[in-house]
């Protein structure tokens, strides 16, 4: 079925539906250098504290998936690289402020592999420093003068900071449904993946119909890219995921392969999460326990398969768009979203 619908969506057979990682990479490489320029030289301010925090965040790297996602959809369009430049600047850039002020919330002590703003300069400062980075996403995209870009990124920004708020009050709720999690993961997430994708058919001048269809793509991509976060906690090593694992349950959030296990075992399984929850911490109740419990009724699976799910209608979105490098990188990166490790 998947490899169907990757020869439909290709419209050619014979181009092979697997692109590597290096040669999705290169399709945008002197792009993705002026986004890293641009962020380094756009984290400057008169306050010098906020300037080392925004250095700091810049040399300490992360995917940068989301200048990507911008890079690739306007390249798609032929779209001018200036302004597809700016707004991977932008979207990294408000995705930096939300983990800065996510990392005062979950109180976490890393991130990228280094001690996370909040351990090094405290609650006060790194909340100012998010809110600063913000503005100066914002700053960047009005130079735009495009209303449609800023209504993207207001909307998209208010939803994420929702999000932050449903999954405070979601904390250590154990009767958690699955559509309440979704929810929550678009807001965390797969808006502004969605968002990214988005505002390439936008730059590259694209109708409503093919914005929606480029938003969508993203959106499934994020959706498919949380659940995978989610897994990650449970199984990566913290080495080579950069930050804490074990920590969404310590932190009393229960994400979809502990919801799918709490409607399914017994009342004494059940009363361990809790205690987990209530200790925030694997004390009385071992990691290995919950491991067993979630390998038990097999749920890790579950969710593996729904975002692949994800995927698919992620790549479902780009059928009717007329074939290029820059689709078939698109078309390549779900398989390293489910498969990533970091
Ligand atoms: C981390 O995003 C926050 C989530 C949405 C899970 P990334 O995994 O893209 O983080 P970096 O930018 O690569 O560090
Ligand atoms: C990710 O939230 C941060 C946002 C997308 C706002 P989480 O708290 O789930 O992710 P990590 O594990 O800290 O990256
Ligand atoms: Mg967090
Ligand atoms: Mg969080």
């Amino acid at each position: 079925m998947r490899k169907q619908l990757l020869r439909r969506t290709m419209n050619a057979a014979e181009h092979p539906p697997v692109m590597a990682w290096q040669e999705i990479f290169d399709l945008i490489r002197p792009e993705l250098a002026l986004v890293e320029e641009q962020i380094r030289a756009e984290s400057v301010s008169s306050a010098s504290v906020v300037t080392a925090i925004g250095q700091y965040l810049q040399v300490s790297g992360g995917k940068r998936v989301r200048p990507a996602l911008v890079l690739l959809s306007a390249k798609l369009f032929g779209a001018a690289s200036r302004s597809a430049i700016n707004l991977g600047t932008v979207t990294e850039i408000i995705h930096t402020a939300t983990l800065v002020h996510d990392d005062v919330i979950d109180e976490a002590d890393r991130r990228r592999g280094r001690p996370s703003t909040n351990s090094r300069w405290g609650n006060h400062t790194s909340v100012l420093a998010g809110d600063w980075l913000y503005m100066q996403a914002f700053k960047i995209a009005v130079q735009e003068r495009n209303f449609r870009i800023l209504d993207i990124l207001i909307e998209l920004t208010q939803l994420m900071v929702e999000g932050e708020l449903i999954q405070m009050g979601m904390i250590g709720r154990v009767d958690l449904k699955v559509e309440e999690h979704l929810d929550l993961i678009y807001r965390k997430t797969a808006c502004l993946f969605g968002a990214c994708t988005r505002l390439g058919a936008v730059l590259g001048g694209q109708d409503d119909h093919t914005q929606n269809l480029l938003g969508e793509y993203g959106r499934n991509l994020g959706m498919a890219f949380q659940l995978v976060d989610d897994l990650l906690d449970f199984t990566a090593s913290e080495e080579i995921l950069g930050k804490p694992v074990g920590s969404d349950l310590r932190e009393g959030k229960v994400t979809l392969a502990l919801i799918h296990a709490l409607k399914r075992c017994t009342a004494e399984e059940k009363a361990k999460i809790e205690k987990v929850i209530e200790e925030g911490a694997f004390r009385s109740v071992s990691w290995n326990e919950v491991l067993d419990l979630l390998h038990r009724y097999d749920t890790l699976r579950m969710v593996k398969e729904q975002a692949e799910k994800y995927s698919l209608a992620a790549l479902e979105c780009l059928e009717t768009l007329p074939d290029s490098p820059y689709k078939r990188a698109l078309i390549a990166l779900p398989d390293f979203v489910i498969n990533r490790e970091s």
